[in-house]
């Protein structure tokens, strides 16, 4: 008899951006003529830039020629990207990063899910609520989790409320917890934390002998230059950090996958008789089992991101992006929304008008103004009378969204 996981049993319906594209695909069946403008997930538009697309196109003439081609590459990435990663993103700001601390892959989505399968089953696991429901629903498939509660809670996860009553900068667990998922800029509500806050939890971390889980996948839209890009640039963050980035949002790779994970030597783990163990070789083991590494082309194309004109195409596609949030945000707040995020992050996270319920508020602006959010509710229990918008989207969809979402509204 085969059995199944069980743990699959306890997951809500179903992940909260199928569950979406679900009541979409229903309701343009319904009505046919109804433009949707969609800004529930966040995909890039635009496509990707020249540079990457010339680097592509190059590494895809060195796999046609016998005397270039490439089979099997290194699972932990091409020594080229490693190389160009650690200068640019790390050492160039200060972090002590080098090549062999960082393994690509096809995704943080992936990678913060995968995470788990090198640590013990009984960590008590805290996340912030509202949260990237990936790194809760991973947490349930492996049966770090009890069963969920009325409000979508799983018990044996310590939340951590994020909402406008604490300006989004959840207080540090009471109790002490092993592994911490941070994302910032945040996703959903795109505020950010200040290097004062990441000293807090690196302090926290430290003392309570926990792991920061540091998803960074947003690091790109950071326009505020005292804000810090990466957990690293905090003292002492190598003892007990994992960062999670992508070029999915800076460089529009959502299509194309690409992505890293970042493993300090120094950082270690505890085993279950109290042996200090280093958590790097873990990884290695489990990423070289588990995955045969980005193509060849692809990894090309995501050095191309650090090349001058890389560097300049990118800022060019984050300044784009910034500028639809600036729009939507103060397009919103025109109206009398209050608006948080969209400055340092590609994602609007505003307060339903007059008090509505978030899948509420999502059924009326898609029955009435045929725009896709996401209700901030999917996010967690304190994301209830919450939604997000998300910036990806071309110039006009972004103009279109504000006065219909303007005339829905007022
Ligand atoms: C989101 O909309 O939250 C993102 O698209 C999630 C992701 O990047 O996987």
């Amino acid at each position: 008899m085969a059995q199944i996981n069980e743990n699959y049993l306890k997951l809500k319906a179903g992940y909260l951006f199928p569950e979406i594209a679900r009541r979409v695909k229903a309701f343009a069946e319904a009505n046919p003529a109804a433009k949707i403008i969609r800004l529930g997930i966040g995909d890039v538009t635009e496509p990707l830039p020249p540079a990457v697309i010339q680097a592509m196109h190059k590494a895809v003439d060195e796999m046609a020629d016998r005397n270039t081609f490439k089979g099997y590459g290194p699972e932990q990435g091409y020594d080229f990207l490693r190389e160009a990663i650690a200068k640019h993103d790390f050492q160039a700001r200060g972090c002590d990063i080098a090549a062999d601390e960082i393994f690509v892959s096809d995704g943080s989505k992936c990678d913060t899910g995968n995470i788990l399968d090198i640590f013990g089953e009984k960590n008590k696991v805290a996340v912030l609520d509202p949260v990237y429901p990936v790194y809760v629903d991973t947490n349930v498939m492996s049966g770090r989790t009890g069963a969920a509660d009325d409000s979508g809670r799983y018990g044996g996860l310590v939340y951590l409320p994020a909402t406008a009553e604490n300006d989004f900068t959840p207080t540090l667990p009471k109790e002490k917890v092993d592994l911490i998922y941070l994302c910032y800029p945040n996703n959903p509500t795109g505020t950010v934390a200040t290097k004062e806050t990441l000293q807090q939890w690196v302090a926290y971390a430290k003392a309570n002998d926990a792991i920061i889980l540091f998803d960074a996948a947003y690091e790109a839209f950071i326009t505020d230059p005292s804000l810090p890009h990466s957990i690293y640039e905090i003292e002492g963050a190598k003892d007990v950090a994992i960062e999670f980035r992508s070029f999915s949002k800076n460089a529009g790779f959502t299509g194309t996958r690409c992505a890293f994970t970042v493993v300090p030597k120094q950082l270690k783990g505890t085993t279950a008789s109290g042996e200090k163990k280093e958590i790097h070789p873990l990884w290695n083991r489990r990423h070289t089992t588990k995955f045969n590494g980005v193509s060849y082309p692809i990894q090309k194309g995501a050095a191309a991101v650090y090349t001058p004109e890389g560097q300049a195409q990118t800022k060019e596609l984050i300044q784009f992006y910034l500028t639809n949030a600036k729009l939507l945000r103060e397009g919103l707040e025109k109206v009398g929304i209050s608006v948080y995020g969209g400055v340092n992050a590609p994602y609007i996270w505003l307060k339903t008008p007059k008090g509505m319920k978030s899948w509420e508020f999502f059924d009326e602006l898609l029955s009435k103004a045929h725009l896709v959010g996401t209700p901030g509710s999917g996010f967690g229990a304190c994301g209830e009378g919450y939604f997000r918008l998300s910036a990806f989207n071309s110039r006009a969809n972004i103009e279109e969204a504000v006065a219909r979402f303007q005339k829905v509204v007022s």
